[in-house]
């Protein structure tokens, strides 16, 4: 009793701490935000509560029957009548199910032929085994019935495509109420909010500096913080060249691996190291970038030069 009384508690704690996990991870990951999933939650607990009860249940129906049991035996032995065990409901769904010609009885139902000495026992299949064949074929016309013919269940592709068309309708929900999830080249622009440049800097110094410097002045890949860019200047450019890699060489793809919003607020971190001037940089590679507004202006561009 006291070990099953501890692995109760086991059991408790475990599902208690898992669930306390998810409740500390609803603020971080956007999937707790989803009322399905909590509703997964609950009926997994529930259920967990549920099987818990029944073995419990199930314990004391057992120490129950055993006690009856022990005070029927006293008490037949008490009358003097003999004591006859009655068989269990589960033997005798057991023996049921088994329902075979016992060994014994064996000869009664051996077939005359013979051959070699090898012969057949006329034995009849054991109903367990009977009643999954039955089964399987009700199974069989049923399923036909309502998958083939009257289709009220969906098949398997019918079933992806429904699904694949909510995951859609999903992904559209969340897009439009998270205007950040669909920031591209398209629609990128220079942030200058000092907290969306603070995090791009972090971006920059985990993920971009063991290549282009803490500073940005250049390395494996060139210097960030010259006129001179081998994709483009401008934060499309920037934006591109850190969304997609630059193919063949070491500048990986980051979609995927930062979110649309920190891609750009690094590459407006970028933008900001224009002109820094840090020691000991890399030459300038690729093509002076001249910024098109300032080209319309050119005393600016005559400075630029
Ligand atoms: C493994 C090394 C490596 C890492 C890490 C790396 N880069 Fe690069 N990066 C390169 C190389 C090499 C190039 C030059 C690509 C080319 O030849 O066009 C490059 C090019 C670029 C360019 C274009 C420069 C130009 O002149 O056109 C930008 C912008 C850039 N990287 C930003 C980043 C950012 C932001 C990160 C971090 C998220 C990052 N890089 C991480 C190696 C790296």
């Amino acid at each position: 009793m006291k070990r099953i009384l501890i692995f109760f508690i086991m059991v408790l704690g475990l599902v208690t701490s898992s669930v306390g996990q998810a409740t500390t991870e609803t603020s971080v990951t956007s999937i707790w935000d989803d009322p399905m999933i909590s509703f997964y939650v609950v009926v997994g607990f529930l259920f967990v509560v549920v099987i818990l009860v029944l073995m419990v249940a199930l314990y004391m129906l057992q120490v129950l029957n055993y006690m009856v049991k022990q005070a029927t035996k006293e008490r037949s032995e008490r009358l003097g009548i003999v004591y006859k065990e009655e068989p269990s409901f589960w033997s005798t769904i057991w023996n049921k199910s088994n329902d075979f010609i016992p060994i014994e009885k064996e000869k009664e139902i051996m077939l005359d032929h013979n051959y070699d000495g090898i012969r057949e026992l006329d034995n009849h299949l054991p109903p367990w085994w009977t009643g999954l064949f039955y089964g399987s074929i009700v199974f069989a016309i049923l399923y036909l019935i309502f998958y083939h013919v009257s289709d009220t269940l969906p098949l398997q592709l019918q079933e992806y495509e429904t699904q694949v068309a909510q995951a859609d309708e999903q992904a559209r929900k969340l897009k439009a109420s998270n205007p950040v999830a669909i920031i591209d080249e398209t629609n990128v622009a220079i942030v200058t909010d000092p907290v969306a440049l603070a995090d791009g800097k972090t971006t920059f110094l985990s993920n971009c500096a063991s290549c282009h410097r803490q500073d940005g002045g250049g390395d494996i890949g060139p210097n960030l913080t010259d006129d001179y860019w081998k994709n483009g200047g401008s934060i499309q450019n920037i934006f591109t060249v850190v969304r997609h890699g630059v193919q063949g060489t070491n500048m990986i793809a980051w979609e995927g691996f930062i979110s649309p919003d920190k891609m750009q607020n690094v590459s407006s971190y970028i933008l900001t190291l224009k002109g820094s001037n840090p020691e000991n940089p890399k030459k300038p590679e690729g093509e002076l970038y001249v910024p098109k507004e300032v080209s319309s202006d050119s005393t600016k561009v005559q400075a630029s030069l």
